[in-house]
């Protein structure tokens, strides 16, 4: 098996469920782990799921992540729009990066329209509510594996 994916959720984050839930839902990030944690396994991969309020914390994960994951899935929330050291980690990450946001940024406020992640990013999955981790992890295992996720 391949190191995990890390999966790492910015602030804000910890109130999914109670938070906003006309744009976010209802779910919580408790269900959205488990939900990871089940796809990883069918598609023969692992996850360590994690969140945090503090930008400082995330950039230490994606450190962690450039010599102990095979892939970065992360929403990193408002983190998005304002995180140049979040960036500059993701790039000396050398992984594949997968930035995944439950809204549709691009299609609410001017300030979201802009992600200094997306910059690192290979690609953006935004607007399919917690259905886009599980299309990012899809796309981590082809990414990490492609021979292995038929394509
Ligand atoms: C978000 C979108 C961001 O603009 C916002 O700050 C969030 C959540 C999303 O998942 O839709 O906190 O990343």
């Amino acid at each position: 098996m391949p190191k995990p994916v890390f999966v790492l959720n910015g602030p804000n984050l910890n109130l999914l469920g109670v938070r906003e839930p006309d744009i976010y839902g209802t779910v919580t990030l408790d269900q959205v782990k488990s939900a990871c944690e089940a796809r990883a396994v069918t598609l023969g991969l692992s996850v360590d799921f994690r969140q945090s309020n503090h930008e400082g914390a995330l950039v230490d994960w994606v450190q962690e992540a450039r010599t102990k994951a095979c892939a970065i899935v992360i929403n990193p929330a408002a983190y998005s729009h304002s995180s140049i050291a979040l960036l500059d980690a993701l790039k000396a990450a050398e992984l594949p990066v997968i930035e995944v946001h439950l809204s549709n940024p691009a299609a609410r406020e001017n300030f979201r329209r802009h992600s200094y992640v997306s910059l690192a990013a290979t690609g953006v999955i935004a607007g399919f509510g917690v259905q886009g981790y599980n299309l990012a992890l899809d796309a981590a295992a082809r990414l990490v594996a492609p021979a292995a996720a038929g394509t």
